[in-house]
């Protein structure tokens, strides 16, 4: 077979997709999947040797905040450090979300975003959009952005008070013009007006500590949050994705409106599958690590989310990557509701899954695709590009090594934050080779990747999906 140039063989690994297994070559040329065989001939240092190794399409991180100011300063990681970080876990596309400022257009905050990533990003991205006020411009951006951005989905914050909040108004009509014109609407579901009063008598009463954090948002706040947007969403005729779900009672909103025939989606995050409320109780302010919205709920509730993996009631698994350092957390030192929201998980995302629910024996490999690369790649109008290997689909695969262990720690990993809400957790299955488009990134838990070369990845409309 005569071969081009610029191309790549995957040799003598298990492929697995969403629905498949198989062992065979793969020839990547150009970027592209061109062909797949039981034997690809070919030797030299192009050919990668995937043999006694899982070969998964790359994996998608539907969730991310890169260079994102939030909490009164900016996430620590960038577009050219998270995305080597997300390469060398084996995430070859994320969908990050561009903040749409009040008063300002949808395509202003899509250009910042695009500035923040041209030239810095390793992996292939493409973006979400929040949005930030209900006037009549906005709305009217909203099919402009789906049909000439290629932009598919829209979040609303139904928390942070006075900051990203938004009222039932503009989720409402978001949900409409999404329903009109092919997109798909997000909700960070919790009640930011009640969290105000609590947040407040909290602090009242010399409440500082970051436990208080999780206890002045319960669990009834996502619950009533969640069913409120879903229940817009069954009026409005508008599909739903709720995004980092992490009680058994917001999971539980979720499968009802599903029952009811909605096309309603959950998303949640490992770190929702393997931290709880006793996190919040480290000694020396290092529960504040653990401070992110929602936030972290009683043990029993894991295993709740991870039955509904199974099932398929929740069908995606995104990080909500937000990273911070300690002296960023330290902003909320004599104040909980000041401390930065969010975690660095961008690069141990997949392993934390592989090693919760694969490992676990929850679910099996084809599952464990579906959730991380497939789905998303399904919802955010990136498939069959991204989220599978097949022939013509990119050339983003990752050769996973099932038997080799590590253990996950902010001195080793790649995220700028010096803290890890999973420091110490041991994972078994880590990734020998992580490809973009047919170019090896990562090789041995080592970025062998050139900065800036991922490229925006513009999502089709989007179009109800059975999963
Ligand atoms: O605490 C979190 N989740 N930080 C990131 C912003 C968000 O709400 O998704
Ligand atoms: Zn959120
Ligand atoms: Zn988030």
């Amino acid at each position: 077979m005569e071969r081009t140039a610029i191309s790549t063989i995957v040799k003598g690994g298990t492929i697995v997709t969403a629905t498949d297994k198989f062992v065979a070559d793969i020839l990547i040329e150009n970027g592209t999947i061109t062909t797949i065989a039981t034997s690809i001939p070919g030797t030299g240092p192009d050919v990668v040797d995937a043999s006694g190794s899982y070969v998964f399409p790359g994996f998608i991180d539907p969730h991310t905040h890169l260079d994102m100011p939030f909490g009164g300063t900016v996430t620590a990681d960038d577009f050219a450090s998270g995305t080597a970080a997300a390469a060398l876990g084996g995430t070859t596309t994320i969908v990050d979300f561009a903040l749409h400022t009040k008063g300002d257009s949808l395509a202003n905050a899509l250009k910042t975003w695009e500035k923040k990533a041209a030239g810095k990003a390793s992996i292939d991205y493409a973006f979400h959009l929040t949005i930030a006020d209900g006037r009549r411009e906005t709305l009217e951006e909203i099919p402009l952005m789906i049909e000439r951005e290629g932009v598919n989905s829209f979040k609303c914050f139904m928390a942070y008070k006075h900051v990203l909040q938004v009222d039932d108004e503009t989720i409402f009509r978001v949900m409409q013009a999404a329903a009109k014109f092919g997109g798909l609407v997000q909700v960070h579901a919790e009640n930011g007006d009640v969290i105000e009063v609590t947040v407040k008598e909290a602090l009242d009463a010399g409440h500082t500590a970051p436990k208080y954090h999780a206890l002045t948002r319960p669990v009834q706040l996502e619950m009533e949050a969640t069913a409120r947007a879903i229940y817009l969403a069954e009026v409005s005729g508008s599909p739903l994705y709720v995004v980092h779900v992490s009680s058994a009672g917001a999971a539980d909103a979720i499968s009802d409106g599903r029952k009811r025939g909605l096309s309603i989606y959950g998303e949640t995050c490992p770190q929702y599958l393997v931290c709880d409320t006793s996190d919040y109780d480290r000694p020396d302010f290092a529960g504040a690590n653990y401070v992110m919205s929602p936030p972290l709920r009683d043990k029993w509730n894991q295993n709740v989310l991870i039955g509904k993996l199974k099932n398929g009631e929740l069908q995606s698994i995104g990080s909500d990557h937000c990273s911070f350092l300690c002296e960023q957390k330290e902003l909320g030192k004599d104040d909980f509701s000041k401390i930065p929201n969010g975690a660095p998980t961008i690069e141990d995302r997949v392993a934390i899954v592989y090693e919760r629910i694969v490992n676990g024996g929850v679910v099996g490999l084809n599952q464990f695709v579906a959730l991380t690369s497939t789905n998303p790649a399904k919802l955010f109008g990136l498939f069959p590009r991204k989220g599978t290997i097949a022939v013509g689909s990119d050339g983003d695969v990752v050769v996973w090594d099932p038997n080799a262990s590590r253990t996950i720690s902010a001195s080793t990993h790649h995220m700028k934050a010096d803290n890890s809400i999973f420091e110490g957790m041991t994972v078994k299955g880590t990734p020998r080779y992580v490809i973009s488009r047919g170019r090896v990134l990562a090789k041995d838990g080592k970025y062998v990747g050139e900065t800036g070369k991922g490229i925006r990845q513009k999502s089709a409309p989007f179009r109800p999906v059975q999963l």
